[in-house]
């Protein structure tokens, strides 16, 4: 099976190698590397040489193409290659095709049947969702399997990746100023906290402020819109939490998702506080269990102020594909209203690990 890699060398891209190379994905499998700007030089992998990733021919040739080249990308090369007759499967992290009618939103642990229905009727077109929809629902497979979800509102923590690998760069360097502007006030453990505290907001809102990717400070704040404007007041990150939360479920009739999505300063791990309404009063251990024995990921995390601290944050998840969940009890609302929060690695299974598991399924 001959596999096209384009945009290996991104960030989302490179942790997909890493996982592909740590779970021997390529045994069986000829890869092609792609790149858009350097064709020719060697590729990281074997002893081929880069091919061109714009050029159709080349990619026609490919059984499978996966991509992290980005939105603009798929857009320009999937229709070109589909126009030529290309047959094969195309597996992307952009967001382009996503809500396309003949593409599937993956995420296997949750949706396989949906997969394995569309692999069926002949659909070629694969795209990863959303990175908080779909730790959201790694979290919370076991209550929609069960069919007791009625709404889901969930107000996010989303990392500076989710913008990009600049963005974590920049939010670095922001703390880097801010720590900076006041290291003397704080080797002197006499000084004063407020003057300490101005010298930090004047520098949080100073030119000097590297703020290029964000257009404002991330470090010390929180940005509390992200991406563009769409519908109703709503966000397209927000947007995205109901249709495709719909579409990867693949239900009949809509589940409301809704919530506020804010960007907060953690690298790497989006985080989410969800507030549940069930469409039954279900004691607590049964919502536990149905969503501890969900998945091999999700991990229940106790109630309890210790193990939340330890094992519920982004420090936690980052780097791995855990999926913990915790702060779960009822609420105040009422017998059917459970609250809940949940981290988890956004380059994971927020992008990178649903595709490489998407070939494996191709591959069988
Ligand atoms: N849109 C997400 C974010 C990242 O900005 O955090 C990828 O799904």
């Amino acid at each position: 099976m001959k596999v096209g890699l384009v945009g290996w060398r991104g960030m989302v891209g490179s942790v997909l190698l890493d996982r592909m190379r740590e779970e021997d994905d390529f045994e069986g499998v000829e890869p092609v590397f792609f790149s858009t700007s350097q064709a020719g030089g060697p590729a990281p992998l074997g002893s081929g040489t880069l091919q061109d990733a714009a050029s159709i021919d080349q990619l026609k040739k490919l059984d499978v193409i996966i991509t992290c080249q980005g939105g603009d990308y798929t857009k320009e090369v999937h229709p070109a290659l589909r126009q030529a007759g290309w047959q094969g499967y195309w597996i992307d992290a952009a967001s382009s095709l996503r809500m396309e009618k003949d593409a599937v939103i993956i995420l296997d642990p949750v949706n396989r049947r949906v997969i394995d229905e569309a692999l069926a009727r002949g659909v070629k077109d694969f795209i990863g969702g959303n990175c908080t929809v779909s730790l959201m629902l790694m979290a919370l497979g076991g209550l929609f399997r069960a069919g007791v979800v009625e709404w889901i509102s969930s107000m996010t923590y989303q990392a500076a990746s989710g913008a990009g690998a600049p963005n974590m760069r920049e939010l670095l360097s922001q703390m880097g100023v801010l720590h900076g502007g006041v290291k003397d006030l704080l080797a002197n453990p006499q000084s004063a906290i407020l003057e300490i505290d101005q010298k930090v907001a004047a520098a949080l809102n100073s030119e000097t402020l590297p703020k290029k990717e964000f257009g404002f400070p991330l470090a010390g704040n929180l940005l509390p819109w992200i991406d563009r404007e769409v519908e109703d007041g709503q966000s397209r990150e927000e947007w995205k939490g109901f249709a495709e939360t719909n579409k990867i479920l693949g239900t009949a009739s809509p589940i409301p998702v809704d919530g506020i999505c804010v960007r907060i300063g953690a690298m790497r791990s989006h985080s989410q506080a969800l507030t549940i309404k069930l469409n039954k009063d279900l004691p607590i251990g049964e919502i536990e269990k149905l969503i501890a024995n969900d998945n091999e990921w999700v991990e229940l995390v106790p109630n309890t102020k210790a193990d939340s601290l330890a094992r519920l944050t982004p420090a936690y998840t980052s780097g791995t594909l855990r999926v913990p969940i915790g702060r779960v009890r009822k609420m105040k609302m009422g017998p059917q209203y459970v609250s809940a929060f949940t981290c988890g690695d956004q380059l994971l299974w927020g992008a990178a690990e649903p595709l490489r598991r998407m070939l494996r399924i191709i591959k069988t």
